[in-house]
């Protein structure tokens, strides 16, 4: 087991540094850099007039990311979780498309929304990263996302790669007018993922935070992906209290949980409207003494008001998300092993869920 782990102290620690890699499996032969076109088999003749993502979790979050791709793209998509989807469930049309993106392909839940869109007679499409599992085998296409085998619980690289192969999705649905620097983006991504691995000072930020009462995670757009992913990383394997809002919603509740003991992190890239506003929830909580700690290309003045910033390279506002995640998943890391927890086979949790 030790040899497996290649020298890290744990699978976990081990999957985030392979990311760099799992990024460039992912794109491989499926793009076209000079003309931003994409070519993957599993995606050929796809038209859908509308896109459904199921997921659980992780997945889920990608999932969101999706949805926001496309919707971008000009193709209607929404994210549903997939334990919720059979509850109510979703018109359909003769062109819906049912995305289930699920590390395993064994998820209970998940297999179970794609089930629901077979017997509604929709495509399905099953995004996974496990040859041979069930969801690739029952689904009417595949596209798998080439992240390697993950052992860890707290899924990471398959995220990354989850995010990635959505932006393959969008790209063979529509033609973006920006769909070239889209792939450029990509293209230099896993080589910024391993600039962030060398520097990272996320270890620091987990030292100085590590007794916190609580933690937040705020962002707008993708970023709100993010932080989702960021909080369910942090209390997976740290058990400690996190949660991830869109940072606009801060003021409609959460706000009142925030005190000196919360550290927020803040997820603000470019220096657009989003990143604006994302500042001016920043002094929100600042006024509230709580500590901010800012995640951020260094484009707007958040820094200013941060107690601590955890730097990413600059790169397109589609492509940002999977950067600040990489930050967070070394935080929460970082923070778990403080506590001395059982990182790679948290309590209560297991690699796949396999009942509903
Ligand atoms: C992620 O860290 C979790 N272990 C969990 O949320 C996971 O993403 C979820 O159970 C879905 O798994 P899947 O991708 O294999 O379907």
């Amino acid at each position: 087991e030790e040899t497996a782990k290649s020298g890290y102290d744990h699978y976990m620690l081990k999957e985030i540094h392979e990311q760099p890699r799992a990024l460039r499996k992912c794109l491989r032969g499926r793009v076209d850099e000079l003309t931003g076109s994409v070519d993957v088999e599993a995606l050929k003749g796809l038209d859908p007039e509308s896109v459904q993502f199921v997921a659980c979790g992780t997945s889920y979050h990608a999932a969101l990311y999706g949805a926001q791709a496309l919707r971008e793209a000009g193709v209607h998509a929404q994210a549903f979780l997939a334990s919720e989807y059979a509850t109510s469930p979703a018109p359909v049309g003769d062109d819906t498309l049912v995305v289930g993106i699920t590390q395993s392909g064994e998820t209970a839940d998940t297999l179970s929304a794609l089930r629901e869109a077979e017997r509604r007679n929709v495509e399905t499409l099953a995004m996974t990263n496990v040859v041979g599992s069930t969801a690739a085998r029952e689904c009417d296409r595949t596209l798998f996302i080439r992240a390697g085998p993950e052992i860890g619980v707290a899924a990471t690289k398959t995220f990354s790669s989850q995010v990635v192969a959505c932006n393959l999705l969008a790209a063979a649905l529509t033609e973006r007018h920006d769909a070239r620097e889209i792939v450029e983006a990509l293209r230099d991504l896993p080589s910024q993922v391993q600039t962030i691995l060398d520097d990272s000072r996320a270890a620091q930020v987990a030292d100085r935070f590590v007794d916190s009462s609580g933690y937040f995670f705020v962002g707008r757009g993708y970023h709100h992906a993010v932080a989702l992913e960021g909080a369910l990383k942090l209390k997976e394997i740290s058990y400690k209290h996190a949660e991830g809002f869109p940072a606009g919603e801060l003021k409609h509740g959460p706000l009142a949980l925030v005190t000196d003991e919360t550290p927020v992190f803040a997820l603000v890239t470019g220096n657009g409207g989003k990143a604006t506003k994302t500042v001016g929830n920043v002094k929100e909580v600042e006024a509230r003494d709580a500590p901010v700690v800012a995640v951020t290309d260094g484009a707007s003045d958040v820094g200013r008001y941060a107690d601590a910033v955890l730097e990413i390279p600059e790169t397109h506002p589609r492509v940002a998300p999977v950067l600040a995640n990489v930050q967070l998943q070394l935080v929460a890391y970082y923070i778990a092993k403080q506590l001395g927890r059982s990182i790679d086979k948290p309590r209560n949790l297991a690699k796949s869920v396999t009942v509903e």
